[in-house]
């Protein structure tokens, strides 16, 4: 439907042929994506991917509204909310495509926590008149300790932050704690093998592949485990092009 495949329709040598293209990603170009005054080192460009802080966390946001639109829209679109649905999400940055999310669905509520203070603050000014309207809030919090009620959530997401998590099993249960029986979690994220060319990405992030996430969601028990696989329009980095996807793991409390 949205041009996904499910991993177990998707043979793994069709899953390496991208993997061949994105070989001929240079090492600084993706870095400069990121890094739009050039000033910052690799290390500290991942500091900020991490927790983005100040007015340089503002901008690394902005930029990745852009590098990230396809995965986070695409996220959405896997989460498939239901009317009436309450959905959390985990470090949505400064929360762009909330008002995408909540049109897929009628009364949707929309709670999103992130642990930097900068993203909170950029996601309640784009996102004023769905605050005021009653349909969105943010909290300051980390996916250590949640600050909600068991069974909370008909639906939990998260993009591009399992790199960060500290304690990825514990997390994961923090995340299986607060969500409803029958509830939906999707992980979104790019592949190891994609990182692991990105000059950033030795600098703190954790890399995973499809098994390491299924495995993760089998261990806290999750049932029915999937994962999509959606590709992305491809990018050109200094004559460089380079095709993009996103990697989608979910499973049913
Ligand atoms: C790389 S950004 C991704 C933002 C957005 N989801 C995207 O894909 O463009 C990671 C986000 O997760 C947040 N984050 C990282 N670790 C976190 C944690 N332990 N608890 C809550 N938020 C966290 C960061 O503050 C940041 O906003």
């Amino acid at each position: 439907m949205y041009g996904g495949k499910s991993s177990d329709s998707l043979p793994y040598n069709c899953y390496t042929q991208s993997l061949h293209l994105r070989n001929r990603l240079s090492k600084n170009t993706m870095t400069e994506k990121f890094n739009p005054d050039n000033d910052l080192t690799p290390k500290e460009l991942a500091k900020q991917l991490r927790l983005p802080e100040g007015e340089t966390g503002k901008q690394i946001g902005l930029q990745m509204n852009k590098g990230n639109k396809h995965i986070c829209l695409n996220s959405y679109k896997v989460l498939n909310p239901k009317n009436g649905d309450h959905i959390l999400e985990i470090g949505m940055g400064n929360g762009f495509f909330i008002k995408d999310l909540l049109l897929m669905a009628t009364g949707l509520k929309y709670t999103g926590v992130d642990f930097s203070a900068t993203m909170i603050h950029e996601a309640n000014l784009i996102n004023k008149e769905l605050i005021d309207a009653g349909h969105i809030q943010f909290k300051q919090a980390s996916i250590e300790k949640l600050p909600f009620n068991d069974s909370s959530f008909d639906s939990i997401t998260t993009t591009n932050t399992l790199y960060f998590w500290p304690q990825p099993v514990q997390n994961a249960q923090e995340l299986l704690r607060v969500l409803k029986p029958n509830g939906k979690l999707l992980i979104a994220y790019r592949s190891k093998n994609f990182m692991d060319q990105i000059e950033f990405s030795k600098h703190g992030f954790e890399k995973y592949e499809i098994q390491d996430v299924e495995s993760l969601l089998r261990e806290i028990g999750l049932k029915q485990i999937n994962t999509q696989i959606i590709e992305e329009p491809a990018l050109e980095f200094d004559g460089e092009v380079i095709q993009m996807e996103g990697i989608y793991t979910a499973g049913i409390k």
